[in-house]
């Protein structure tokens, strides 16, 4: 992850981009496949019920996760490329770690779905997350490593900001910004300089955020809650 950093470039303020949104996205990945886990390893956890939540849950979070990659391999890669034409044996080993990843998505989207047909065993689908894991947990470490190294150098501010808006957010309902914005802060540390860096003002902070954040264990509101995977957290650094 980085830091924002101020500069002067060609005599112009020059805002370095904060990779914040990604280190955020990437870790609550993180923590629901961990949290899947959990509960597809421990059978008293897992009623019918709650099996048909989380396979319709789980097919939700590979469609986000597609829409993710083809954000960065649409919009982000070729802008870097542009900028820095150095950068790219980093972006086409972007690029081919999420082509590896889109098998065990769709089989993790299948298994899901047979998840909420009771037509496929708990076990069976963590053994299809456990197979996209692997290799999404080593890509997503590469990419905060050395992709969002590239983006801090070559973007500003505003070209972060019009990324995100152009490849994942235009387009998208009310509704459906308020379910990835609750999924996306369920479980985060919001400290203080985390909560700088988001640029939260306090009264959306207090009445809004901090109370999302212990979604998940909130009964009928979190597939996890009552369960040991609600205590599994984000760890944005
Ligand atoms: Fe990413
Ligand atoms: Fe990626």
């Amino acid at each position: 992850m980085t830091n924002p950093e101020v500069g002067v470039v060609d005599g112009l303020p020059w805002l370095a981009a904060d990779t914040l949104t990604m280190s955020v996205f990437h870790n609550a990945l993180r923590r629901d496949l961990e949290r899947s886990e959990i509960l597809l390893g421990s059978p008293e956890n897992l009623s019918p019920r709650r099996s048909r939540r989380l396979g319709r849950h789980l097919q939700w979070m590979m469609h986000t996760l597609r829409w993710h990659h083809e954000g960065e391999d649409h919009h982000l890669w070729p802008l870097l490329l542009e900028r820095e034409p150095g950068s790219s044996a980093v972006l086409d080993a972007m690029q081919a770690e999420h082509h590896a990843i889109d098998g065990p998505v769709l089989a993790l989207e299948a298994h899901a779905r047979g998840l909420v047909a009771g037509r496929t065993e708990p076990r069976d689908v963590m053994d299809a997350v456990k197979t996209l894991a692997k290799p999404l947990m080593e890509h997503l470490a590469h990419e905060e490593d050395e992709a969002m190294e590239i983006v801090s150098r070559v973007l500003n501010h505003r070209d972060w900001n019009d990324f995100e808006q152009r490849a994942w957010i235009d387009g998208y309902t009310v509704w459906e910004s308020v379910r990835f914005v609750a999924w996306m802060v369920d479980g985060v540390e919001w400290n203080r300089p985390i909560r700088r860096r988001a640029g939260l003002p306090a009264p959306i902070y207090w009445a809004v955020v901090k109370p999302l954040a212990l979604i998940a264990h909130v009964p009928g509101l979190s597939i996890w809650a009552g369960t040991p995977a609600a205590r599994v957290r984000s760890r944005v650094a």
